[in-house]
């Protein structure tokens, strides 16, 4: 498809020629814009999409009197699909799984679970092997036995309400069985909505015999079944439903993960199977290299395993950190490798000025999806390789990771091919590009002149860790940044005042803008942490936003604070250093960015527009540590370093590395040395670890839980706006 957008030849067409490739571009890309739009289910990569576009330009710019009223250069977006699905928030987060890709990965995963829970090297921990169904997860809800709501994962707090549709799915029963046990009162039972291979084959040749185009793999035609707006087409795609973890449940299933199944067998679900109880490091392996032999055999497409802890008190002990149990981890089957040509190597300017080689390549279908680029990392990693345009090479796809080129064939070099030559200015703005010392990023030094990073600041902004602003894609925010309709992030909280102008666009009706005011409108309140991601700081990742929130509560101390760190000598330098878990490099981007007094007055801006909420955990009020700031240290008896300090935060205090004046407690555990000599020098508190513990409240800093989803909004990780 991109061959064919991207091939030469505008330049040769005849009027007559173009005005029938102007008629077909228009026809094929409103195509695309509704299957991406619409129906969640591109059948291209966005490269793919922009050379169309591109050609569209190239066609327009030849012969500016056949542009079309219809025509692509002037609409953005698509139609909006008659109804649409309405939002559901879950009760329970639902989160996703970290990634092992070998054994160290393995040992790795087990070594930090048993650290965090305080057990021997050789205390057993057992674990229950599942496959890892490549679909899409969903929650059902069921209120006393009845299924109530059925929701898509959405960003894991709040899905789509497709519960028609989800009544049609294999798997999914409109009753939970009482026969053997009596189901709880509520139970949110969750696991994966796949499509089988079986099923999949013939959804496509039925869609090729109708002329229609092909889905890339079961996942994604899964996914738009999922997402139709008739039932009855939904029933058509006779998806499944395999059921592995839960959310809310009014009483608990079992002790063990593996009782737990037992119950959901009982009320009617299908599980994944096969499914094996392991202990050692070495069974897992030995589970993972056995479905892996398996694989093709399976009726439905895997993309690795899952182990997750057995005991359901340590699950709860363990919680969440960030978007991924501690208790479970997908071990990924290796990457799938084909080999293409490069037809063509750009550069792209990224947020931060970072100035990324792509190479556009070939088509091919690599692991059920087809790749048409593949990032090359940074100038060393090009020159290293030495990949070039006409080069025959290797990619690899691992899961939803950007293709890699792994090995270039350097047998099959056409002749006279040069090496790449890396720009020395910005592609974008023109601006120098200049390299770090010791880095290997080569960075656009146009900062706020570039077009570029402008844009990509902007879609970070929007982005769905930071502000998630709904219906403001890519493209949308391309072209209000373009047409001067939003510049900078502020701007989009104006928008209103151009509502009429926005509803004249081609693509966007009354409706739509509705809708995009109303989402921007339910962002005026925002949690601070993701406030500060939102501003694009290097650095700066939701990781750090958090800890950052949590350490200064509001965007006026962390600014003040940031303003006075510039003086390296500075308390405020020490206190932003001894925030545990936030690095150096980052606390000198986050004093960076706060010094440039054009960042400093865009953020006052965007603080007038959307105001960040101090930032205290929901669970944190009842706590008497909630907000106060505590040091650990020494060797800790009841708990892990690391539990210890995920239940401080669950409980809402701070964690920090260091005793300053700003110290509320430090709690000093057996051979405690300086850090507890300097607070009693600064006249902090000093506590045992059972005063601490009496103060906190066992109960109340333990990570709360218990279920597999987990609860991150509790266990100290993401938490939302609140809109
Ligand atoms: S457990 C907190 N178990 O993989 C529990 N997930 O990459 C989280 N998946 O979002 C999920 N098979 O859609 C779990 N046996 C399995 C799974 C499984 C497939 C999917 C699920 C999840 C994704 C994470």
């Amino acid at each position: 498809m991109s061959a064919a957008a991207e091939a030469p030849g505008e330049e040769s067409l005849s009027e007559e020629e173009a005005r029938a490739e102007l008629a077909r571009l228009a026809r094929e890309i409103a195509r695309h814009d509704d299957l991406y739009y619409n129906r969640g289910a591109p059948e291209i990569d966005d490269a793919a999409y922009d050379a169309l576009r591109r050609r569209n330009a190239r066609i327009e710019a030849r012969f500016p009197g056949l542009r079309r009223a219809d025509g692509p250069s002037a609409r953005v977006g698509a139609p909006p699909p008659d109804g649409g699905f309405r939002k559901v928030r879950h009760a329970v987060p639902m989160l996703s799984l970290a990634n092992a890709f070998d054994e160290a990965d393995l040992r790795e995963f087990v070594g930090r679970m048993r650290r965090f829970l305080g057990l021997a090297a050789d205390a057993p921990i057992r674990f229950v092997a599942e496959p890892k169904i490549d679909g899409l997860s969903a929650s059902l809800r069921y209120e006393a036995g009845a299924l109530a709501v059925g929701a898509t994962r959405g960003d894991g707090l709040e899905g789509e309400d497709v519960t028609a549709n989800l009544r049609t799915v294999a798997g999914v029963p409109g009753r939970l069985d009482a026969r053997e046990r009596r189901p709880p009162a509520v139970l949110e039972v969750r696991g994966e909505v796949f499509m089988a291979r079986a099923d999949f084959g013939a959804l496509n040749a039925a869609r090729a015999a109708a002329g229609e185009a092909a889905y890339a793999n079961p996942r994604n035609a899964a996914a738009g079944g999922l997402r139709q707006l008739d039932p009855a087409e939904t029933e058509k795609r006779r998806l499944r439903f395999h059921a592995y973890a839960w959310g809310e449940a009014s009483e608990p299933l079992g002790e063990t993960l593996w009782e737990a199944r037992a119950a959901l067998a009982a009320f009617g679900f299908q599980l994944n199977a096969p499914a094996e109880m392991c202990e050692a490091v070495e069974a897992l392996a030995a589970y993972h290299a056995r479905l892996e032999a398996q694989r093709a055999e399976l009726p439905f497409d895997i993309d690795g395993v899952v182990y997750k802890a057995d005991r359901l008190d340590w699950q709860a002990r363990l919680g969440a950190a960030g978007r991924a149990p501690r208790w479970a981890v997908a071990h990924k089957f290796p990457a799938e490798r084909a080999a293409t040509r490069v037809e063509a190597i750009s550069v792209q300017v990224g947020r931060t000025g970072a100035l990324t080689p792509v190479a556009t390549l070939a088509p091919i279908s690599v692991g059920g999806a087809t790749v048409t680029r593949a990032t090359l990392h940074n100038e060393d990693e090009i020159a290293r390789k030495d990949v070039r345009v006409g080069d025959t090479v290797t990619v690899r796809r691992a899961g939803d990771v950007i293709p890699q080129i792994v090995a270039v064939d350097r047998a099959r070099r056409p002749p006279g091919s040069a090496p790449f030559a890396f720009p020395e200015t910005c592609p974008v703005c023109g601006s120098r590009a200049v390299r770090e010392e010791g880095g290997a990023v080569r960075r656009c030094a146009g900062g706020l002149v570039c077009e570029a990073q402008a844009v990509e600041r902007l879609r970070h902004f929007v982005s769905r860790d930071a502000f998630d602003i709904e219906g403001l894609g890519a493209r949308q925010i391309e072209a209000f940044r373009r047409d001067g309709l939003a510049r900078a992030p502020a701007d989009l909280f104006r928008l209103h005042e151009r509502a009429a102008e926005i509803a004249a666009r081609e693509g966007w009706g009354e409706t739509s803008v509705r809708n995009l005011l109303a989402a921007i409108d339910a962002r005026r309140t925002i949690s601070l942490e993701r406030f500060l991601f939102a501003l694009g700081i290097r650095l700066v990742g939701r990781a750090n936003a958090r800890l950052l929130a949590l350490h200064f509560g509001t965007l006026d101390r962390l600014a003040e604070a940031a303003a006075a760190a510039r003086d390296r000598e500075s308390a405020a330098w020490s206190d932003l250093l001894a925030i545990d878990g936030v690095g150096e490099k980052a606390v000198a981007e986050l004093v960076g960015f706060f010094s440039e007094p054009r960042n400093h007055a865009a953020v006052a801006a965007l603080a007038r527009e959307a105001r960040p909420a101090a930032a205290a955990p929901p669970a944190a009020s009842a706590s008497p540590v909630a907000g106060k700031t505590v040091v650990f240290t020494g060797k800790l008896e009841g708990m892990s370093r690391a539990e210890a300090k995920t239940a401080a935060q669950a409980a809402g205090a701070r964690v920090a590395g260091s005793v300053s004046s700003a110290t509320d407690y430090v709690v000093a555990g057996a051979d405690a040395g300086s850090k507890e000599k300097k607070a009693r020098a600064l006249g902090v508190t000093v506590l045992s670890e059972a005063e601490w513990r009496a103060l906190a409240g066992r109960r109340d800093v333990c990570d709360p839980g218990g279920d597999p989803g987990g609860d991150p909004g509790k266990s100290g990780s993401d938490s939302r706006p609140a809109s």
